[in-house]
């Protein structure tokens, strides 16, 4: 089984060409090399010209890198596309999906693509968006979700829950992995630590990130745990044992495991081996 870890996904504005350099140096998974939001308009060429020649001349190992554009309907979005296109990114980022009629331009990329899922009407079509073939992976818009529905991010996002679950079952639906909002007091660590933690719970597969700071401590929360790795072996070694083969359901510890949980198991193992051989 091969798994991409996809912990930390880390943002930058394509026009701060000090951070592009130095994301060389991180131990982020994923950077977000961004042309959209993070970009004043008066340096949308430039943000342009750095991330693609960035992405070009690599050096960036086995991190994947994805490129966020600006929507279609601005007036960078098709350069932005054309751009990105001849760069060949793992993946470029779509801002305000809203649909899944707002994919149909991306169709003949042949990379990657990925939603941000960051509008009202995103929440309410998350599961059409999720079912077109053209998506891969969500990305969550926390602060533009916060903006356009006046919906708060405090008390650990509780306003936020329903949607935040709709899109994680969308997303696991139709086989797409789900990166959860940014934690914007970027100082702040125990508050990052609570919602890494509370991203786990959720189910997301991982984090998008602002600071270099925040790369650690997210890690951290979405690596499986030395005793969830060991509790995973045992448990795909008991289903090998020969009075086990063919079984649905054993008895280990005394716990029931179903196959399901065998299933589980593999992801966690195969998780954790593809960090270790990134660190190591
Ligand atoms: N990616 C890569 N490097 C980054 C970085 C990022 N997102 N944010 C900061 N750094 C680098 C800085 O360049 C600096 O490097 P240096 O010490 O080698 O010069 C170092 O990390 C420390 O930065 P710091 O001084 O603590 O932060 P700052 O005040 O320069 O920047 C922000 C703070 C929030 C403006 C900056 O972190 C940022 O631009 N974040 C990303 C914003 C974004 O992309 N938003 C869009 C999606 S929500
Ligand atoms: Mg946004």
């Amino acid at each position: 089984m091969q798994i991409k870890p996809r912990r930390s996904v880390l943002y930058m504005p394509g026009s701060n060409e000090r951070a592009l350099q130095k994301a060389k140096t991180l131990a982020a998974d994923c950077y977000i090399f961004d042309l959209e939001d993070a970009v004043a308009p008066d340096a949308k060429q430039l943000a342009r010209q750095q991330v693609c020649q960035a992405v070009k001349a690599g050096g960036y190992g086995e991190r994947e890198l994805i490129i966020r554009i600006n929507s279609l309907d601005s007036e960078w979005g098709r350069d932005d596309l054309a751009a990105a296109m001849a760069v060949k990114p793992d993946a470029i980022l779509v801002p305000k999906v809203s649909s899944a009629a707002d994919l149909e331009a991306f169709k003949a990329v042949d990379c990657e693509i990925w939603a941000m899922m960051e509008t009202p009407l995103a929440m309410l079509n998350a599961a059409e968006i999720a079912a077109s073939p053209i998506v891969q992976t969500f990305v969550m818009g926390t602060n533009d979700l916060a903006r356009e529905t006046g919906a708060s991010l405090e008390n650990g996002r509780r306003a936020m829950v329903p949607w935040l679950m709709n899109c994680v079952a969308a997303a696991r639906a139709f086989g797409l992995d789900i990166i959860d909002g940014v934690y914007n007091d970027f100082r702040h660590e125990p508050g990052l630590a609570d919602e890494c933690e509370q991203g786990v719970e959720f189910g997301m597969t991982g984090k998008t990130l602002i600071h270099p700071d925040q790369i650690g401590p997210c890690n951290e929360a979405f690596s499986p745990s030395e005793s969830e790795v060991e509790r995973a072996r045992e448990i795909i070694a008991a289903f090998e044992l020969p009075e086990n083969r063919g079984k649905g359901a054993i008895s280990l510890n005394g716990r029931m495991v179903e196959l399901l949980h065998c299933e589980m198991a593999e992801k966690t193992v195969a998780l954790a081996e593809a960090i270790a051989q990134r660190q190591g």
